[in-house]
């Protein structure tokens, strides 16, 4: 193996600072890591002991039918019990749950107390509108408190919630509505973005033409511009929530640990969104432990995790771990930038927050505008640092760390997925840190980077990154798709569930992750499927084929890119270049829409008639083809 360079960042040890160690929750990694491995189902265990349930498992893991593992099954709970009704016994009672700000400047604030009223009277709605256990819900809602309480809501009365992403548009929602098969849509007339009004009714009603579920709309009054409503199908929030069936005592569902709590689409390799489904008993007790040890959550720290709860990072980091362990949690609606850059610098000031996480994107993003924004603030509440979404790199990784942190709050480096619920591979506050490595697997998490036949590469060599061993927070399947789940995770090794990414170990057992090794690009973190951009732009009536792929940016990461051959009669112009751009953006929403649209005769296509996006892309960065013996004449 080839020795890193001296000044290489696998030769960078940050080490924390000594407050940040006399307080961890954790002190030592090593013993604790090997006896979760060796025994993770009393780890397991003992982490479910911490919460409450209405009965007990008879076992912790059930592994009698790989891959469709079950945990604590027996065991009967509601992941809101844990979250709002056991806080409610305690001192928590009036403690903060949730502080919001708008962009506009606007504030709310929520006890446990008052965000279970809210969620009460959200669910006394829902059962009045029919809602039942394993019904779903969808969620297209911008960030708002109603969001969260919607989801809440929706799980306390034990259906299963899907959460479409506010920058999400047309086509992306109507799919998700569809394979979800909701009776109900949850909505706003509005949400806010950079000052603009983003009009998410318009966008919903456009959705719900092209869908053949939803009886009933409800609509939250956010932006307050004019909107259609359809008589007999849509109400305002506000209304059902004066109503007397919106009391505010309300009866949590008993829920057998291993049922639904929610589908969340995400990109894969091919065709459509897959519907990654949680469950209550081991997502709960999965995010619950992962977000307690890693940033140590204590009952006087202001969590701030700048996600969106339209992403598995804001279900899981903003909604309900941060409930399931007390915490206080701030969000925030708008982008970071606006008005000024300083935005996000204020509001850590303002609101004395003492755990930020973010992706990279948003890092290098507020990186761009120099380091005097920041240093206006007082930053000095700040203790620990999260990243997530994609690599960070060394040069945004040192930034957030001197610049933000002052050199004195660890970066938590989360490496994860929709599919997995939580952190997998991340730092602990006590884990000296690289910059660029997400370090060591978490508790219980068995971590390996194999080969093209499942054998564990050398040190420094790149590989698959696999997981060896089932873990309460992991999918449980894709929903109403069985086959495609066993196929697509658990096809190419059997026994080892493939992530998707490549990753390298080095000399110490950190973990480098690479990247996707499929056709999913993330686009500011956004995890966007190739094939989606590509049936977004063939929906189009000018075009006859198309291939997109995802090239490197400065900012974002990666951005889309792409190529298009037009039908027979149509010119190319600058002009539908830019209406194919607008119409990807109007279909699946704005983060989707394609850098530049390229004009060509012929895509590169194997003999079998896929397309070889990774021609495309070597050549669009001027770097050898590799091999082309199964490219088509
Ligand atoms: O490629 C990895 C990247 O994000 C993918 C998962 O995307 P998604 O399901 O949208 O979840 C994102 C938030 C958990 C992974 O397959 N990724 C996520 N976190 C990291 C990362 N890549 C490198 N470092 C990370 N910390």
């Amino acid at each position: 193996m080839e020795q890193p360079a001296i000044n290489s960042p696998e030769n960078d040890f940050y080490y924390p600072p000594p407050d940040v160690v006399s307080m961890a929750h954790i002190k030592e990694y090593e013993a604790l890591y090997r006896r979760s491995l060796e025994d993770p189902q009393s780890f397991w265990g003992e982490r479910a002991e911490e919460l409450e349930w209405f009965q007990k498992w008879d076992q912790v893991l059930d592994d009698s039918n790989p891959p469709f593992y079950k945990w604590f099954p027996g065991a009967k709970t509601n992941i809101v019990y844990n979250a709002l009704d056991r806080h409610l016994k305690t001192w928590r009672k009036n403690k903060l749950a949730l502080i919001w700000e708008g962009e506009p400047g606007d504030v709310r604030t929520f006890s446990y107390y008052s965000l279970n009223r809210e969620v009460c009277k959200f669910a006394n709605v829902l059962r009045s509108m029919g809602v039942r256990k394993g019904d779903t819900v969808t969620i297209y809602l911008p960030r708002i408190p109603e969001q969260v309480i919607a989801m809440l809501a929706a799980a306390k009365v034990g259906a299963i919630h899907s959460v479409v992403y506010g920058g999400f548009s047309v086509e992306s929602l109507a799919e998700r509505i569809q394979d979800a098969q909701s009776r109900i849509l949850i909505t706003a007339d509005g949400g806010w973005l950079r000052g603009k009004v983003v009009g998410l009714k318009d966008i919903a009603d456009e959705a719900i033409a092209r869908q053949a579920t939803i009886e009933n709309v409800i609509v939250v009054k956010r932006t307050g511009q004019d909107i259609y409503m359809e008589a007999g199908r849509d109400y305002w929030y506000h209304d059902l929530m004066s109503l007397p069936i919106s009391s505010t005592s309300c009866f949590t569902e008993p829920m057998d640990a291993e049922d639904p709590l929610f589908i969340l689409y995400t990109s894969g390799t091919t065709g459509r969104p897959k519907g990654i489904l949680h469950t209550h008993g081991g997502y709960m007790v999965f995010t619950y432990t992962t977000l307690k040890y890693v940033f140590d959550i204590k009952d006087e720290d202001r969590w701030w995790c700048a996600a969106d709860p339209g992403w598995i990072t804001g279900h899981s980091y903003i909604v309900y771990a941060p409930l399931l362990n007390g915490a206080t949690s701030f969000m925030y609606e708008g982008a970071p930038n606006h008005p000024y850059p300083n935005r996000w610098w204020r509001m850590v000031e303002n609101y004395g927050i003492t755990i930020l996480y973010t992706a990279p994107t948003a890092i290098r993003g507020l990186m761009r505008f120099g380091d005097a924004w920041a240093k206006r603030h007082d930053l000095s509440s700040l203790r620990l640092l999260g990243s997530v979404g994609e690599p960070i790199n060394p040069e945004a990784w040192r930034w957030y760390y001197s610049v933000i942190g002052k050199d004195n709050c660890p970066i938590m480096d989360t490496w994860w997925q929709t599919e997995t619920g939580g952190f997998m591979i991340t730092p602990l506050p006590i884990t000296p840190l690289k910059p660029g490595s997400a370090t060591r697997p978490f508790f219980g998490i068995d971590v390996d980077v194999v080969n093209e036949d499942g054998h564990p590469v050398a040190a420094g060599e790149e590989g698959y990154l696999v997981i060896k061993k089932p873990w309460p927070g992991m999918l449980r399947t894709l929903y109403r798709d069985p086959d495609r789940y066993r196929e697509q995770y658990w096809g190419k090794f059997g026994d080892m569930y493939q992530t998707g990414d490549s990753a390298r170990k080095d000399q110490d057992g950190y973990v480098w992750v690479i990247g996707r090794m499929d056709d999913v690009i993330k686009v500011s973190g956004y995890r966007l499927g190739t094939a989606e951009v590509e049936s977004a732009l063939v929906s189009h009536p000018a075009v006859a084929e198309a291939a997109a792929i995802g090239l490197p940016h400065e900012i974002k990461g990666n951005a889309i890119h792409a190529f298009v051959i037009l039908r027979a009669g149509r010119e190319q112009s600058d002009k539908l270049a830019e209406e194919l751009r607008n119409h990807v953006a109007h279909e699946m929403g704005p983060i989707a829409k394609p850098e530049d649209v390229t004009f060509v005769d012929s895509l590169p296509k194997t003999r079998s008639g896929k397309i070889m996006r990774r021609v495309l892309k070597a050549r669009a960065l001027g770097q050898p083809v590799g091999d082309i013996s199964t490219l088509e004449e």
